[in-house]
């Protein structure tokens, strides 16, 4: 039975959602064990578009358990609406298939507050997650388990007072201002309550029964709390290791699956040493629709970096790679390739002639172009990974498969 993990080995945004949602099809249980509203996620099935921030992205294909782990920050009303948004799109949300940890902590309007004021420099998605992880460290966060004891209104009134009195920033219009969203808060717990357990028995119980398992990572692994560019990363474990701690029990996963763009993205601020704020970088962001899923702001963009890739290899383990996107390379005379980067991080490159032909929704490896299978074989030999998903598109049928999971 295959025990798989999916994670983002750039800066987020690889192409996760539409690779989950791909493999899901095939899964009893689809995990997510760390981030929150932060991630967004899309996945396209014939003309329907479907975006996910914190519902795992396996509750699209409909046939496994979705859980959303203790390693992760819910905000209740951005669940709420989500949940309400896939019942709009057909997708049913039943407490049989849909599971939200108890141990999880909740995001509360005050936390998007803080993530504006004190987190500005690192361009945040400003959804509340660094605060939300932040109370989380310091043991005055507000856990799932609350809504189910009904301590949840008391909790919040506490940590209003707690902040107020801690933050000379938070006054008693803000304060008001907060209060008078408690009803909307209280709506939407009251639709999430029925999902709320303990999902690390469901997970191991799983695990027993020999079940198929995916967990869904979110972000990227240069976004790491630990691994990636800090300060400007989230502020979760998007690598391995939060993979463990995010969803509570031991997994052997036996495909540790990395996703990579075939440029380089990054929202936000941070260092990116392939980023190109030239015509080339613009045509990339055209070619690649490159606006953020959460907060539609434009996506930096840049060449593929091999060394950082060669990075989340060591980090997670990888044992097998996706490309994503390569329909967006089509029409440039050059491609580029960082294969290093000097002693001031500046990057060494390798030229690739480009290819004109289209490759968007190509589904058979010999219908590539000459010059993209020689791209794609370079970046494997480099790496020595194979590549087993190619996908040419953001369609779930636009992929090609050379290696089955
Ligand atoms: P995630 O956060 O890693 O799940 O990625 P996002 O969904 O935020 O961003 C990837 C974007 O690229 C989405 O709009 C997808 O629909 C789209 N996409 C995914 N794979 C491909 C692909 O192979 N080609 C093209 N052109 N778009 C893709
Ligand atoms: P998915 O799952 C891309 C970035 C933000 C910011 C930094 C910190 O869709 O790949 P945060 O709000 O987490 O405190 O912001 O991390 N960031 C992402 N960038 N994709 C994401 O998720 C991201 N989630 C956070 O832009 O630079
Ligand atoms: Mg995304």
């Amino acid at each position: 039975m295959s025990k798989y993990i999916v994670m983002g080995s750039q800066w987020g945004d690889e192409g996760k959602g539409k690779i989950v949602d791909n493999i899901s099809q095939k899964m009893d249980s689809v995990v997510r064990f760390q981030g929150g509203a932060n991630a967004g996620h899309t996945v396209i099935i014939e003309d329907k578009k479907y975006v996910l921030h914190l519902i795992p992205s396996g509750v699209i294909s409909g046939k496994a358990k979705n859980i959303i782990g203790n390693g992760c920050v819910i905000d209740p009303v951005t669940l709420a609406d989500e949940i309400l948004d896939m019942e709009k799109s057909d997708i049913i949300i039943s407490t049989k298939k849909f599971f939200i940890s108890s141990d999880g902590h909740i995001v509360t309007p005050l936390h998007k507050i803080l993530d504006v004021k004190l987190n500005k420099k690192i361009g945040t998605t400003s959804r509340g997650i660094g605060p939300a992880y932040m109370d989380k460290a310091q043991r005055t966060g507000i856990r799932m388990e609350s809504i189910l004891d009904n301590t949840f209104e008391d909790k919040f009134l506490e940590h209003l007072e707690y902040y107020k009195k801690n933050y000379s920033f938070i006054d008693d219009p803000m304060i008001n201002e907060i209060k008078r969203s408690l009803p909307k808060i209280l709506d939407s717990i009251k639709l999430i309550k029925p999902f709320i357990t303990d999902t690390k028995q469901i997970i191991y119980n799983s695990i027993k029964n020999d079940e198929n398992i995916l967990y869904e990572g979110a972000q990227g692994t240069l976004l790491d709390i630990d691994h990636g560019s800090y300060p400007f990363v989230t502020s979760s474990s998007t690598t391995i290791g939060g993979a463990f701690t995010g969803a509570g029990v031991f997994i052997e996963f036996d495909k540790r699956i990395g996703i990579m763009k075939s440029y380089t993205t990054r929202v936000g601020e941070g260092p990116f040493p392939t980023e190109l704020n030239n015509k080339i970088g613009e045509k990339l962001r055209k070619n690649g629709n490159e606006f953020g899923a959460t907060t539609g702001r434009p996506r930096r963009c840049g060449w593929l970096d091999l060394p950082l890739i060669k990075k989340a290899i060591m980090l997670n383990g990888f044992n097998y790679l996706v490309i994503t996107k390569l329909s967006c390379l089509s029409g440039f005379d050059k491609i580029k390739v960082a294969i290093d980067h000097d002693k001031n991080d500046k990057p060494i490159y390798k030229k690739f002639p480009g290819w004109q032909k289209k490759v968007y929704g190509i589904t058979k490896i010999k219908e590539l172009p000459k010059n993209c299978i020689n791209y794609i074989e370079f970046i494997e030999n480099y790496l020595k990974i194979p590549i087993g998903i190619i996908s040419t598109g953001p369609n779930r049928k636009h992929i090609i498969v050379k290696d089955e999971l």
